[in-house]
């Protein structure tokens, strides 16, 4: 027995884990353990002689039990303090700095042109960029013939030899969404239609891609007076100030009478101020929605009248932000993201004005 107690108790003290101990544990005191066997062995015994082993044989039991449960302390304690070694954290440290994007100004922009909108009634609808030249162009009273088709440099999607349904056409502009949104709601209708537009064109002021806004409102009696009190009160806030406007005859396909509207501004001192000084500069397309355009989005015109509109986003980025290069828009150089983007914290409001 004095063999067994050195050899186990040894050996528990020298076990470097858990699972070790328990392979230990097993082979000395489970059930067909070293010392669990002597036990039985008890039966054999003379009375006497039990009356001896017995008691030693419960004591060396007893012992090695302890011994076990304080090394599973013991190792348990060691796993702990080499945790807190390792996995030591100095919170005192300061943070590692972390590069902040910033808001492109096409989408800051973009938000501020919807809270204006928004203020006035008008929600966001939005179309596929990807558009078939029927939305793009039959229902918005452009037919095939049509020369605004030729002009507006469009980008016709390949078809596979032997496929003769027209090409889809990367949408040229955001006209279509009007068509699609009268389809899906009917009237009356008041929404603003951001988004990219497609046209083979490049240099400093026209890129591939580009983005416009539409607007359109359609009700029983909306004439082209609610359509410059609603663009003259846009103008006004989102430039920060009062920004007279001029109205041109124009023609535009989808509507009659079609008019191009000009905004006031200065060219003092070689760049453009809005809103001030008595030269004129170009910024939309608009008009009373053609009966045409109504009848395809399945809209009565004998019914329904409404106003629309067509604005370029990243032109209004330039002018309100002082951008001179539209290319630049569209490079991803993280200088000029750094320099002309925002903080995600400028939230635009209607309310903001010119600095944000
Ligand atoms: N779709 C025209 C363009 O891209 C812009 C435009 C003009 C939109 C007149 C309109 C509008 O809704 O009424 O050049």
């Amino acid at each position: 027995m004095d063999d067994l107690r050195i050899k186990y108790i040894a050996a528990i003290a020298e076990t470097a884990d858990e699972a070790a101990l328990e392979e230990l544990r097993v082979q000395a005191v489970g059930k067909k353990g070293e010392i669990s066997l002597k036990m039985r062995e008890l039966g054999k015994m003379t009375p006497e002689e039990r009356q001896v082993a017995g008691p030693a044989l419960n004591a060396l039991k007893n012992e090695v039990n302890s011994a076990i449960a304080a090394r599973k302390v013991a190792l348990a304690d060691a796993a702990l303090d080499e945790r807190l070694r390792t996995e030591w954290l100095d919170v005192t440290l300061p943070g590692r700095p972390r590069r902040q994007g910033t808001i492109h100004p096409v989408s800051q922009v973009t938000e501020e042109v919807t809270a204006i909108f928004a203020d006035m009634g008008f929600s966001v609808a939005e179309g596929p960029q990807i558009e078939t030249d029927w939305y793009n162009f039959d229902a918005l009273n452009i037919p095939g013939h049509h020369p605004a088709r030729a002009e507006m440099d469009t980008f016709y999607t390949h078809r596979k030899e032997g496929d003769n349904r027209p090409p889809h056409v990367l949408r040229t502009h955001t006209s279509p969404v009007q068509i699609r949104s009268m389809e899906a709601k009917g009237a009356p209708i008041r929404i603003i239609c951001p988004g990219r537009v497609y046209r083979a064109d490049y240099d400093q002021t026209h890129t591939p891609m580009f983005h416009q806004v539409e607007g359109l409102a359609i009700g029983k009696d909306i004439s082209m007076a609610n359509l410059k009190w609603v663009l003259e009160e846009f103008f006004s806030a989102f430039f920060g100030g009062p920004v007279k406007t001029r109205f041109r005859a124009s023609h535009f396909p989808f509507t009659e009478p079609s008019a191009e509207v000009d905004i006031q501004c200065s060219w003092e001192g070689g760049t453009v101020k809005v809103g001030e000084g008595d030269d004129w500069l170009e910024v939309l397309g608009s008009g009373m929605v053609h009966p045409h355009v109504l009848k395809s989005a399945g809209v009565d015109p004998a019914e329904w009248q409404g106003f629309a509109f067509g604005i370029g986003i990243d032109r209004l980025a330039m002018l309100k932000y002082g951008i001179p290069d539209l290319r630049a828009f569209f490079d991803s150089d993280l200088r000029w993201l750094r320099h002309y983007g925002f903080s995600a914290l400028q939230m635009p409001t209607v309310h903001a004005g010119v600095n944000g």
